[in-house]
């Protein structure tokens, strides 16, 4: 098949891979994306033709549009991930495995004639600032536009990408189809895919191949696929790390800029987090994004971590999103959105659960994530959700008001503090500050967190999730510790100082199921103190888990919460912990191959405090 490649596209083993994948799957038509805009508007027309967008209202959410999927094909699927690594011990005990060449069988024929009667599009991408030393190329292949438009908006895509690869530069090969061939004379759907579905990645030649999913993660494959299960690879052999966190700059009323680096769980509050508001006691603070979701951390000749966010635009969880909780984001989406998902009001507006709080009229009618009539009577009787749990928005970080003016530096921001926070109802308190690079290690190896939307299976069940990365990491859990583990002697070892390492937990609930925390913007007096502590301004107090904040070190101005209050969030029972412990050993003989040392030691020394 001719590739037709334009003539600036010169790298012959591009050229040559788009050949073979166009013979293997069969294609209507090539297509090379350019990343204009006017590319981005044809693309859209003609997912508005094909059905599978609805333009909205112009003048309420100027040049945007909303994609309601398949309910079959509405988040992560965890269970259909692999990482095929040559040897099975080294994808490890938490990721699903097959032999690479057994899997390569599997894929063959679902890849074979796959994209029959579609259009293959040519997705060049760059993950992080076109030509810095940090950032890494990919081109997907899809024969989805949907894709298409939200790789322009999620990642750096374009033209520019093939000068970046030249002749012979590198890239990640990133294989994508819905899986749904149409023969000859045959109708298409507005979303299609296959219940077939495979998310598969190849380590050792760090390629990836997805089938049957057109949503988020499944699809789009610079993020999840590529910028941490691919880089974590990447990273574990060439000493920098990548991260499920995204990053904020805190500067204070003095001019003094910190950067924090926050790992919380899918759907766990990082977006939120990321583009915080502070209380209006907190004059002269302000909070800048650098990322909302992925961080890619390298360490300079000065022994400091700098982060960059390897993306550049925003795949955010929509319900829940509101003016009280989230100012700053639903500034972003006032125009230039897409939108999946989400309830379509009979104005041509968007609407999602949470979206209440804002104090506007819940719509009497809507038309619901899945095509039917959605009123709030229909809601009180059957439940019915107008936007699905996972509803997402994609949009482009430059329309965040909140933009740090760091974000798209290729050198990146020093990192000061990492947090890392689950959702636990119970038992892990407010904040707590590890006491030593290794405690605070163990404390992200040890992380649980209850389900949610934002991958298919069980939502609420408390599970380890270290790291946040318990989906996304690509090769074997305890040798992830163990690098993270080494970056210690690295940093100090060039004369920095280590980032401190904090636990937060923005979910602890009351006897009445509520939870305690206020959360988002109030998260600031938390951050607050994070920053105080690293200036060496709050003492803390020392508990058997680290060091925490006293209720004095908290500013407390413009909220009421009680001491009262504070000890339901901040306590720590002896008995709860004591079970937590025993999940944590239970955690740790799953990942015992290879499993750091110095993690069962500090488990032992939490073991006996707790003893004592
Ligand atoms: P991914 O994009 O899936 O990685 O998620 P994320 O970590 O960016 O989560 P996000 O910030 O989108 O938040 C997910 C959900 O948690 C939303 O419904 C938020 O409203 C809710 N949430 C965020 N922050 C807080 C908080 O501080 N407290 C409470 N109670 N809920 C929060
Ligand atoms: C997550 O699940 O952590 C996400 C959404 O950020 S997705 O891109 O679908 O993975
Ligand atoms: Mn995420």
């Amino acid at each position: 098949m001719q590739v037709n490649a334009p003539a600036y596209v010169k790298n012959t083993q591009l050229i040559a891979w788009v050949a073979e994948m166009a013979e293997l799957t069969q294609p209507a038509n090539i297509y090379w994306c350019d990343g204009s805009d006017e590319e981005y508007a044809r693309l859209c027309q003609l997912l508005v033709d094909a059905g599978t967008f609805i333009k909205l209202n112009e003048a309420k959410r100027p040049n945007s549009f909303l994609a309601c999927s398949d309910p079959s094909d509405v988040a992560r699927v965890e269970d259909r991930t692999f990482i095929c690594s040559e040897k099975k011990e080294n994808a490890g005990p938490t990721n699903n495995w097959m032999d690479p060449t057994e899997m390569r069988a599997t894929l063959k024929p679902l890849f074979t004639g796959c994209m029959k009667g579609r259009t293959l599009y040519v997705v060049p991408f760059s993950m992080g600032p076109l030509g810095s030393h940090i950032s890494h190329v990919g081109i997907e292949l899809t024969d989805s536009a949907y894709v298409a438009v939200n790789q322009k908006l999620m990642t750096r895509m374009g033209k520019a990408v093939f000068d970046v690869i030249g002749e012979n530069g590198h890239f990640v090969p990133c294989m994508h189809t819905v899986g749904a061939p149409l023969e000859a004379g045959q109708a298409d759907v507005k979303w299609p895919c296959n219940k077939n579905k495979y998310i598969v990645h190849f380590p050792e030649t760090r390629e990836i191949w997805s089938h049957g999913s057109g949503y988020g993660g499944n699809a789009l494959l610079g993020k999840k696929c590529f910028a941490l299960r691919i880089a974590s690879n990447m990273a574990r052999d060439e000493g920098w790390l990548a991260e499920h966190m995204m990053i904020l700059g805190v500067t204070n009323p003095a001019g003094k800029k910190y950067h924090v680096a926050a790992a919380f769980p899918s759907a766990c509050g990082k977006t939120n987090f990321a583009m915080l508001v502070p209380p209006a006691v907190f004059e002269g603070w302000k909070i800048t994004t650098v990322g909302d979701d992925i961080a890619w951390i390298k360490p300079a000749a000065d022994g400091k971590l700098y982060a960059i966010n390897p993306e550049a635009g925003y795949f955010g969880v929509a319900p829940g999103t509101n003016f009280q909780t989230n100012p700053n984001c639903m500034s972003s989406l006032n125009k230039n959105v897409i939108y999946t998902n989400v309830g379509l009001t009979d104005d041509g507006d968007v609407w999602w659960e949470g979206m209440e709080q804002d104090g506007g009229p819940i719509p009497a009618h809507l038309i619901d994530w899945q095509g039917k009539d959605w009123t709030p009577e229909i809601a009180k009787q059957t439940g019915a959700k107008a936007a699905h749990p996972n509803a997402r928005f994609t949009v482009a970080a430059t329309n965040n008001p909140a933009l740090d003016p760091e974000w798209d530096n290729p050198a990146g921001v020093a990192i000061d503090a990492f947090m890392f926070g689950g959702r636990r109802s119970t038992t892990v308190p407010l904040a707590t500050e590890a006491r030593s690079w290794t405690e605070g290690v163990y404390m992200a190896a040890t992380m649980g967190s209850e389900t949610t939307a934002a991958a298919v299976g069980q939502m609420g069940v408390v599970r380890r999730d270290p790291f946040a990365m318990l989906p996304f990491c690509g090769y074997n859990m305890s040798d992830y510790f163990q690098h993270w583990l080494n970056m210690e002697a690295k940093i100090t070892a060039a004369g920095a100082t280590l980032p401190r390492i904090y636990c937060v937990n923005w979910f602890r609930k009351g006897d009445d199921g509520k939870f305690v925390w206020p959360g988002y913007g109030d998260n600031m007096r938390v951050l607050k103190w994070i920053i105080d502590r690293v200036e060496g301004n709050a003492q803390g107090q020392e508990n058997l888990f680290g060091v925490s904040p006293t209720y004095g070190e908290i500013t407390w101005t413009g909220l009421n919460f009680s001491e009262a209050q504070f000890n339901t969030v901040t306590s720590i029972d002896k008995a709860a912990w004591t079970q937590e412990l025993q999940l944590h050993t239970e955690h740790f003989t799953q990942l015992q191959h290879n499993l750091p040392p110095a993690l069962q030691a500090t488990k032992a020394q939490l073991q006996a405090r707790l003893e004592a």
